[in-house]
C-alpha cells in the first residue's frame, strides 16, 4: 500500500507544481518526468531514495533538495559523466545510462567475473543478414494480429468503443484489491477499493484530470492528465496501428512461445517493441522505451489470457512492470464490456 500511495503522492505533487529548488543538472524536467529519472536511478542501482537523499530531522518529511549526502554528490558527478558520454560520442541521442554500467547494482563490477562461462562459437560472415531476410514484413505479423482478434471491424471497436471492465489489481508488492475501468471519448477513470478504504479514483483527459486520495480531491491539469494517461495506456491491448516504418527485427521465445519482435518509431524520443506470438498472432508483450537525459525508461506489458468480448479477442490478464515498483502492476480482468454508453458524470471530479 505504502508504495501504491507514493506513487499517487508523486502525482499529487505534480498537481500542487511543487517547485525543484536544488536541480542542477536535470533542468528542464517537468516533476513528473524528473520523478520517473528518480525511480530510474533506484531501479539502475537497486536502492531506495534514501541512498541519496535525507529526511528532515524535526518533521521526517522528505527534504529533496539537500545534498547532505555523499551518494547524492557522486550521483551528480555521474549525470554529469552520462550527459557528456552522449554528447561527445552519441551524438547527444541517449545511449547509456545508469543502467549501461550499473545493471541494478550500487557498484558496477570493475573486472569480468571468473570463470568465463563458455562462449558460443562466432557466426560465419553474413549468417545474421541471411537470416533476417527470412523474417516476415512488419505489416503481414500485423495483420495476422488483426485477423487474430477479429478482423478489421474488432481493431476499431478495441480502439474506439467505450469500455467498462472491473478487474482485480495485484500490486507489485502482491497486495490485491477490486478496480474498475471506464474509458469513453478519450477520457479513463480508474478506481480502487483497498480493503481498509476509502475508494481512491483518478481520471485523465484531453483536457485536464483529477484524482482523489485519503486528502481529498486534486485537479490535474492537460499536461499533467496527458502524462497520467501515459501511464495508465500501458494497460492497454494493441489496438492494431503502427508507424510504416515498423520493422521485424528479432525473433525471440517468451515461456516457450515463438514470437516476431516489431520495432517501431512512437516519436523521436519514445520506441516500442510488439512480440507477436508467431503461431497465434497474438500480441505477448509490449515494451516501451522513453529517453530521459540520463538512460532510456523502460515500461513493458505482458497480454495473456485472451478472451472473445463483443467479437473481439482482448487479454483479460495484463501485467505491466515499470521502474516504479509502485506503478508495476497485475490487472485480472473479471469482466470487459466494448460498446454501450458509459454516464458522462463518472469522469466528472466528485464534490
Ligand atoms: C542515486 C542517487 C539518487 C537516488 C537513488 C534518488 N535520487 Fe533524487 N536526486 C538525486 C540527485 C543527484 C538530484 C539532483 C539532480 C540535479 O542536480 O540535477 C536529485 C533530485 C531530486 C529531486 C529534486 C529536489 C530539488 O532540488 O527540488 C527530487 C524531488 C528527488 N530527487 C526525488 C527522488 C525520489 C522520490 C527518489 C526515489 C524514488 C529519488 N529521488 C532517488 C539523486 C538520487
Ligand atoms: C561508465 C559507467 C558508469 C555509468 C554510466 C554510471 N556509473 Fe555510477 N559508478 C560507476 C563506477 C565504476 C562506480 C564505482 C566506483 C568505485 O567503485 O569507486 C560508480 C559509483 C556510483 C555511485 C557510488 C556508489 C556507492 O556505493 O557509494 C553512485 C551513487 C552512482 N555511481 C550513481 C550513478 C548514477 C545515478 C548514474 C546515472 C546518472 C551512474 N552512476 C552512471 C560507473 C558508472
Amino acid at each position: 500500500m505504502r508504495k501504491l500511495v507514493f506513487a499517487l503522492a508523486i502525482l499529487a505533487a505534480v498537481s500542487a507544481r511543487a517547485e525543484q529548488k536544488n536541480v542542477q543538472l536535470l533542468t528542464n524536467l517537468s516533476d513528473w518526468q524528473l520523478g520517473g529519472v528518480m525511480d530510474n536511478f533506484t531501479a539502475s542501482l537497486g536502492v531506495h531514495c534514501d541512498f541519496c537523499h535525507v529526511r528532515n530531522e524535526q518533521t521526517k518529511a522528505w527534504d529533496f533538495p539537500n545534498d547532505a549526502k555523499q551518494e547524492k554528490k557522486t550521483a551528480r558527478e555521474m549525470i554529469h559523466l552520462v550527459l557528456d558520454v552522449n554528447e561527445n560520442n552519441f551524438h547527444g541521442h541517449t545511449v547509456v545510462g545508469c543502467y549501461t554500467c550499473h545493471l541494478g547494482k550500487e557498484s558496477p563490477s570493475l573486472a569480468v567475473a571468473l570463470p568465463v562461462p563458455p562462449i558460443p562459437p562466432s557466426k560465419p560472415e553474413g549468417a545474421e543478414e541471411a537470416e533476417h531476410k527470412t523474417y516476415p514484413a512488419a505489416k503481414d505479423v500485423v495483420a495476422k494480429y488483426v485477423t487474430a482478434i477479429g478482423g478489421e471491424e474488432a481493431a476499431k471497436k478495441l480502439a474506439t468503443s467505450p469500455m467498462t471492465a472491473k478487474a482485480t489489481r495485484i500490486g507489485g508488492n502482491g497486495q490485491s484489491m477490486p478496480l474498475e475501468v471506464y474509458r469513453s471519448g478519450g477520457s479513463v477513470m480508474t478506481r480502487v477499493t483497498p480493503a481498509e478504504g476509502p475508494a481512491m479514483a483518478q481520471m485523465f483527459g484531453p483536457e485536464g484530470g483529477w484524482m482523489t486520495s485519503r486528502q481529498g480531491v486534486h485537479t490535474l491539469s492537460a499536461a499533467d492528465a496527458a502524462l497520467g494517461m501515459t501511464a495508465t495506456r500501458a494497460y492497454e491491448p494493441f489496438s492494431g496501428s503502427l508507424s510504416d516504418k515498423a520493422r521485424v527485427v528479432d525473433k525471440q521465445t517468451i515461456d516457450g512461445h515463438e514470437t516476431w519482435v516489431v520495432g517501431a518509431a512512437i516519436n523521436e524520443h519514445t520506441r516500442q517493441r510488439l512480440y507477436f506470438d508467431a503461431t497465434t498472432g497474438l500480441v505477448l508483450r509490449r515494451v516501451i522505451t522513453m529517453d530521459s537525459p540520463v538512460g532510456r525508461i523502460p515500461t513493458q506489458t505482458d497480454f495473456e489470457d485472451y478472451r472473445d468480448v463483443a467479437g473481439v479477442k482482448v487479454p483479460f490478464t495484463v501485467r505491466v512492470a515499470t521502474v516504479n515498483g509502485g506503478q508495476s502492476g497485475t490487472r485480472k480482468y473479471t469482466s470487459i464490456e466494448l460498446g454501450g454508453t458509459i454516464d458522462p458524470t463518472m469522469f466528472e471530479a466528485p464534490k
